[in-house]
């Protein structure tokens, strides 16, 4: 969409009044303009193919076609016109259903003003980063075979395994540096981890790491110079056999590292390196995508709840239009067994992608280890925990991708969806 155009909204609600209200809001933000009104769901179908608006607000109880089903239908036939699911209190049970049918933030009504407003800016936002991200990739896609676009990285050397997870605290740090320990562990060849949490590194302390440890932040100035050799000066060895490359000590400092520092880093470790484990932070800045692009495998944790389930969604949207394929990306649920999640089944059939990969939740192991400083697949290397670790770096080294990836074939959406609310 060109700039300071408006974002275009498409209103769905049964009641007039409603209708009008919201309209009324929309009408106060000089950014917005209503595309259309629906009464129904089969309505704003209709208006959506037609109208393709940037963002629908979408009723969930009305008479003809309910906004669930309307839901399903609309993201898979104008999967660029993201939903806000409306709904009253105690109706939890259908905003759990409305996000596996697709839709990307709910609200409960009465909302206020505001929240109305900063839900339409989000996922038009988020639906933005999409957009960019997918014009700069298309050259790449269309490269002749063979030609190393973003997405298809060099294989005859080390693998670059990024962890990447579009929310925060879901175990992405604590996954990544037992992994690399296990890595190396199960080959014996040598492993680096890259904090690439650069603004918000906490490797170090993980691992019990001198704060007065080389960093990154040490390359600042003089990447263009770093060859492997001056890289290896600035990794630090740790006891467990692995080498580490720590994040900056400030978030000053990470700001100074560029998306190209980034590059340059990954593709000299991949020399030395028989596996390069690379942390990161929930962010779609350049850095980031980056450390998603020139990976082999990207490990994109979840939890199962609805929260994460979102994020998830819109990121693997992303990653289709980055041309990531199954292989390339890969669903790992953390947390697998704790309470009050949803099932895997459920996610599974929703996203339409088998999740591949399983850590079960273990708090004590995790608080032991890291009271004595030590990774758990060490200290406690028979915990389920820690096996879960080790299948999951077994599969990673196994040399047949589709051994790595076993399971990780689409599966349907529409008839895995459609079960879901079968009675
Ligand atoms: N499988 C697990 N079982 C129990 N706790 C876990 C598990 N994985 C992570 N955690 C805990 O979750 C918290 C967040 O983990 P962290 O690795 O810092 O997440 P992130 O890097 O994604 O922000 C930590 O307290 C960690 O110990
Ligand atoms: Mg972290």
């Amino acid at each position: 969409m060109a700039d300071g155009e408006k974002i275009r909204i498409l209103i769905v609600d049964d009641i007039a009044d409603t209708r009008d209200n919201l309209a009324k809001l929309i009408g106060f933000e000089p950014d917005m303009e209503v595309a259309g009104t629906a009464d129904g769901g089969q309505a704003a179908v209709n208006m959506a193919k037609k109208e393709r608006p940037h963002v629908i607000l979408m009723d969930i109880n009305m008479p003809d076609m309910d906004g669930i089903t309307a839901t399903e239908i609309i993201s898979n036939t104008v999967p660029e016109s993201p939903i806000i699911m409306m709904s009253v209190q105690g109706e939890q049970d259908y905003l759990r259903r409305s996000m596996l049918a697709g839709a990307r933030e709910f609200l409960v009504k009465p909302f206020s003003a505001d929240e109305l407003i900063n839900a339409i800016r989000h996922v038009h936002e988020l639906e933005k980063v999409k957009r960019a991200r997918y014009a700069q990739a298309a050259p790449a896609a269309a490269s002749p075979p063979g030609a190393v676009g973003a997405a298809t990285p060099a294989r005859d050397n080390g693998k670059i395994i990024t962890f990447f997870s579009p929310k925060g605290g879901v175990g992405r740090t604590t996954i990544a540096t037992n992994l690399a320990v296990a890595l190396h562990q199960t080959t014996q060849k040598p492993v680096v981890l890259v904090d690439g949490s650069l603004p918000f590194g906490d490797i170090a302390v993980i691992l019990n790491m001198s704060p007065k440890a080389k960093t990154i932040a040490d390359l600042v100035g003089s990447f263009d110079n770093t060859d492997s050799d001056v890289l290896e000066s600035v990794l630090v060895s740790h006891s467990t056999g692995i080498k580490v490359l720590l994040a900056p000590p400030t978030p000053e400092s990470a700001e100074l590292i560029t998306g190209a520092n980034v590059k340059h880093v990954l593709e000299l470790l991949r020399e030395r390196y028989a596996y390069i484990v690379v942390d990161t932070w929930p962010s779609f800045q350049e850095q980031v995508i980056t450390m998603l692009d020139v990976a082999d495998v990207v490990l994109t944790l979840m939890t199962l709840e609805i929260t994460s389930l979102k994020n998830v969604r819109v990121f693997m949207e992303i990653a289709e239009k980055l041309g990531y394929d199954d292989h390339k990306l890969q669903l790992v649920a953390n947390r697998n067994d704790s309470s009050g999640g949803i099932k895997a089944s459920d996610v599974e059939a929703s996203l339409g992608r088998k999740i591949p990969h399983t850590i079960v939740s273990d708090g004590r192991t995790l608080v032991l280890a890291v009271n004595r400083g030590v990774p758990f697949v060490i200290s406690h290397r028979e915990s389920q925990v820690a096996k879960d670790i080790f299948t999951l770096a077994q599969r990673l080294t196994a040399d047949a991708p589709e051994a790595a990836a076993a399971g990780a074939q689409k599966t349907p959406a529409r008839a895995g969806g459609m079960r879901l609310f079968a009675r």
